[in-house]
């Protein structure tokens, strides 16, 4: 069964010049690349996109982030590419995660955690519908 997931390389992670590495960890463990794109969100895909957060005390300080410079979009795709991502990316405060993922080897803070990771099947729908409209 191949299912599909939305990666974010924040823009954390691109300014670190970190794009090569999350995309070669990601084709080393078998997903594969479907879509990706460079760009700068717009405070409204940010908020519909961190829609679930919007309450948290954080929302306002993780749009800002979020927006301000570019990211990579991607969809991937493979057995389990939710699951299997997650597993990769780490845990996301990334002082948790563990060594050998991505926020376990290159992040400190919460809130910049390089990477984003659809959480199910649902929000994985769902997001990658917000980002690339023509692919669902
Ligand atoms: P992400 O997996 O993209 O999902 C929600 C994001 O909110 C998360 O990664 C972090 O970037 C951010 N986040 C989660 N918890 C906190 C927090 N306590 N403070 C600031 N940002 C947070």
């Amino acid at each position: 069964m191949t299912d599909r997931t939305l990666v974010l390389v924040k823009p954390d992670g691109v300014a670190r010049g970190l794009v090569g590495e999350v995309v070669s960890r990601l084709e080393a463990k078998g997903l594969r690349l479907v879509a990706a794109e460079l760009r700068t969100l717009t405070r409204e895909v940010a908020e519909e996109h961190y829609g679930e957060h919007r309450d948290k005390p954080f929302f306002g300080s993780l749009v800002e982030f979020i927006t301000g410079g570019p990211l990579l979009a991607l969809v991937v795709e493979g057995p389990r590419a939710v699951e299997a991502f997650r597993a990769l990316a780490g845990a996301t405060d990334p002082v948790k995660a563990a060594p050998g993922t991505i926020r376990g080897d290159f992040a400190l803070e919460v809130q910049s955690n390089i990477v984003h990771g659809s959480d199910s099947a649902e929000s994985a729908a769902r997001e990658i519908g917000l980002f690339f409209p023509g692919l669902s």
